[in-house]
């Protein structure tokens, strides 16, 4: 079997790493992309074709992991090229997906929970044809969320209302804490509730959303713009108190 990936980076990386098998084989190409990248592939065990076309045409398993605003293109590039399963892993809109449909026949949605490289992420995958990409269990925890693509999609933007929104209100409670002098308290009295690990994923959380608050910030718009007919006061609020 042929796994073709467009796009070296992380995400690509790690699932070289992750899925190693005799039977698989994966493919990329070099074509127009930066040195960072170029350099990356060359020093990887990876089959080097002249285009993407060509990696599309010979895959089995077609992965996108470039960029969120680049999904599209990619699709429309070389989804039509694509005779097997094609696998987008970016952190993409429910919309955005269904608009890749239109370029790709064997559309399979992707959604990875938790970073690539952390100690577990999972994948969740939706479409008709998830269930062929279910031996990916072997390697990665994968698990189809239904056959409607899309859904995997909007699950994880369900998950970002409540984590985005949270690590707003965790920003502001440990700052009023801190204000108080009792920042050590508060994290040891919540911890009696919400587990013994809550000060370090809280802290993890909480330094992520201000280290990367302008991404947080567009994620949270998404949401809005999304689900524009529900009631969101919190995620507002939240979008409100990350954007500043
Ligand atoms: N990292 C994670 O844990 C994680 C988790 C969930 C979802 N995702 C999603 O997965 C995708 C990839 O993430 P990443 O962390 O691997 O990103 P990354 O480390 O920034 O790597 C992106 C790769 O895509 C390539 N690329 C960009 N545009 C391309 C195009 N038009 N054609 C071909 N290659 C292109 C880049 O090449 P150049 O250097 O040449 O531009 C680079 O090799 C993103 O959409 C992200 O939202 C990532």
């Amino acid at each position: 079997m042929i796994i073709g990936l467009i796009g070296f980076g992380k995400v690509s990386q790690n699932l070289l790493k992750l899925i190693e098998s005799e039977d698989i084989e994966f493919a990329t190409s070099l074509e127009g992309r930066s040195d960072d990248t170029r350099r990356r592939i060359e020093n990887s065990k990876i089959r080097i074709l002249d285009s993407f076309k060509d990696v599309a045409a010979e895959s089995d398993i077609l992965i996108s992991a470039t960029s969120p605003k680049s999904s599209l293109e990619v699709a429309g590039l070389y989804g039509k090229y694509c005779k097997g399963i094609y696998l987008d892993l970016n952190n993409i809109s429910p919309e955005t997906t269904l608009q890749i449909t239109e370029h790709v026949d064997n559309l399979v949605d992707g959604a990875i929970i938790g970073k690539i490289d952390s100690k577990n992420p999972i994948l969740y995958i939706s479409g008709k044809s998830s269930d062929e990409l279910l031996f990916l269990d072997e390697f990665i925890p994968t698990k189809k969320v239904s056959d409607d693509v899309g859904d995997a999609a909007r699950l994880k933007m369900l998950r970002s209302t409540y984590t985005k929104t949270l690590s707003a209100l965790l920003i502001e409670s440990q700052s009023l804490a801190r204000g108080q002098g009792l920042e050590d308290e508060f994290f040891e009295i919540l911890s009696l509730t919400e587990g013994d690990d809550f000060k370090e994923k809280s802290v993890s959380r909480i330094n992520n959303t201000l280290n990367s608050s302008k991404r947080k910030s567009e994620e949270l718009e998404e949401i809005i713009d999304y689900f524009e007919n529900e009631d969101l006061t919190m995620v507002r609020a939240a979008l409100k108190k990350i954007s500043r």
